[in-house]
């Protein structure tokens, strides 16, 4: 028999039973992953780069490994003249282009089954009619009893009339409904904290609050699910995990490519509002939190938020933050275009695509240590870590010469790619002297385990349709981390941004702002 029959995609699997075990799954085994409700997913801007790169091929994935209910519809909306055909042709294509694990006909054929294309205008009532006609009829025709997950993959100016037609039309209210009804809204969550304050307004006028997910994808990303895991799980770290050990911590989100298609997003928002008000700030969260008392939504965001509470700016903004543009240059053997002559952007544009900044946080745990937070375009690598730097040893009983090479001890999560953890420490060099040089411990999660990594969106858009908000920050997160970065962006606004050339690791003020402090930036 096939255990596991019913979900999707997993039919095929034949999996024999142990002699003398009960061949039937326990629904209790906290093992076996537990699948959603039967439900729709609706994506607004099913065209968008995002639907097509990202939630596409992660709803694919979750259906290739069975993680889907057996009644399942993909909705899609956009302003196209399409027809079914048309909807399902961009799916399938994104599916063989982005999918993580490998395209199975008989998965893409059930996945298909489920798929509807609503067309038309986010201002045209009538499209939204229709969308609520086809919601009606996914109980009759797939099993669908109203469960419903909306996924607003459009930009933010578009929110609010999405909204008023989802109120209009009353498709958001579960009212007189068995089903559930969700948002998912994109990353940044407005534009400062008064538009995030309203937007905020709007959407709990329409979705219960428990209904809203607020989406930041770094949450999904399994390294950064393993910070708590490593912190929490372990005695080895949290005794040194505070001022008295740390000299200080920084947060690297690099990236070598550039705006791609999206410069009229990006000029708009730059590297501040893009990355460093989310991700940036949730690693930051995630790193310095108390243990929260369980692992579920309410404690780890009331953590959180204790965090972002606690975060100071720096008194001299001028000295101890960075903005930086790049300009042409050589990467990876490639020369590219500076920002400035990419495609769609302004010529005497000052958005920043670079961001640097020296934080602080003001809870007796981490008084004194200085969180560093960067991030670009078009530096020499994609990386992400967080790097925990510790005060040196206190005293070395060794002749000084010969421990020249002698670092800080670091702790190095690395977020992506070669995601893992390596430890650097002092160790003996061999021969007759005591020479201790700094060595690396490597922790690799693709060594350690079998299992692949899941990307972030397949991890985020199952707990959406399971409804656990673990991994979504919420508002009041989001309100807290504008606070950081609103008086940044306005330190900025009157200043031109930094030059850097593309392929370097960012502007050299940013070198000066560690140098102010003694210190420098670790080379990822
Ligand atoms: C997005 C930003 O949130 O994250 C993009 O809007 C950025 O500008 C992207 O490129 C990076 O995500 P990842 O998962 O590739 O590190």
């Amino acid at each position: 028999m096939s255990v596991g029959a019913g979900r999707m995609g997993l039919e095929e699997v034949e999996v024999t039973p142990a002699k003398n075990t009960n061949p039937l799954p326990d629904p209790r085994d906290r093992r076996l992953p537990r699948l959603p409700d039967p439900c729709a997913l609706v994506v607004f801007g099913v065209t968008s780069d995002l639907a097509r790169k990202k939630l596409i091929p992660a709803v694919y994935d979750l259906a290739n490994r069975g993680l889907l209910p057996p009644g399942f519809a993909l909705l899609g909306f956009a302003r196209r003249d399409w027809t079914h055909g048309d909807f399902a042709q961009l799916a399938r294509e994104a599916v063989e282009k982005g999918a993580r694990t490998p395209f199975r006909e008989e998965v893409w054929e059930r996945l298909d089954a489920g798929m509807k294309f609503v067309p038309g205008s986010f201002n045209d009532d009538e499209a939204f009619d229709r969308l609520v006609q086809t919601l009606d009829d996914l109980e009759h025709t797939h099993g669908i009893p109203g469960n419903v997950a909306f996924y607003l993959s459009i930009p933010p100016s578009a929110f609010p009339v999405v909204l008023k037609q989802m109120q209009r039309t009353g498709m958001a209210s579960n009212e007189g409904s068995r089903g559930w009804r969700r948002v998912v809204v994109e990353k940044p969550f407005g534009f400062d904290q008064e538009s995030a304050a309203s937007l905020n307004e709007l959407v709990d006028e329409v979705f219960t609050p428990a209904g809203v997910f607020r989406i930041d994808h770094y949450l999904g990303k399994e390294t950064v699910q393993n910070l708590p895991a490593m912190r929490f799980a372990n005695t080895l770290f949290e005794p040194i995990w505070n001022s008295h050990f740390v000299d200080s911590v920084q947060i690297t989100m690099a990236e070598d490519v550039g705006i791609g298609t999206r410069a009229g997003f990006y000029d708009e928002t730059g590297a501040a509002r893009d990355v460093l008000q989310n991700h940036l700030l949730q690693l930051l969260a995630l790193t310095a939190m108390e243990k929260p008392v369980s692992f579920n939504a309410e404690a780890i965001r009331y953590e959180k938020l204790k965090v972002l509470r606690a975060v100071s700016l720096p008194t001299d903004l001028a000295a101890y933050t960075v903005h930086g543009q790049y300009e042409q240059g050589w990467l990876a053997g490639r020369w590219v275009n500076g920002y400035l002559d990419e495609d769609g952007i302004p010529p005497e544009s000052k958005t920043e695509t670079y961001a640097a900044v020296r934080l602080g946080i003001e809870t007796r745990r981490w008084a004194g240590v200085p969180f560093y937070l960067r991030t670009g375009k078009r530096l020499p690598r994609r990386v992400t870590e967080i790097a925990v730097l510790f005060k040196p040893a206190p005293h070395l009983p060794f002749d000084a010469t010969d421990t020249t090479e002698l670092g800080h001890n670091q702790l190095v999560v690395r977020v992506q790619p070669d995601e893992g953890v390596t430890l650097k420490f002092g160790s003996k060099v061999p021969g007759s002297a005591m020479e201790v040089r700094d060595v690396a411990m490597d922790f690799l999660f693709g060594e350690a385990f079998t299992e692949a990594l899941p990307e972030a969106y397949e991890r985020l858009i199952l707990d959406v349709l399971l409804g656990d908000a673990t991994l979504f920050p919420n508002n009041d997160e989001v309100i807290e981390s504008w606070r950081v970065v609103d008086p940044i962006e306005d330190f900025w606004s009157g200043t031109a941004p930094c030059r850097y050339r593309a392929g370097s690791w960012g502007p050299r003020a940013a070198d000066e702002m560690l140098a102010r402090d003694g210190r420098r930036w670790r080379r990822p």
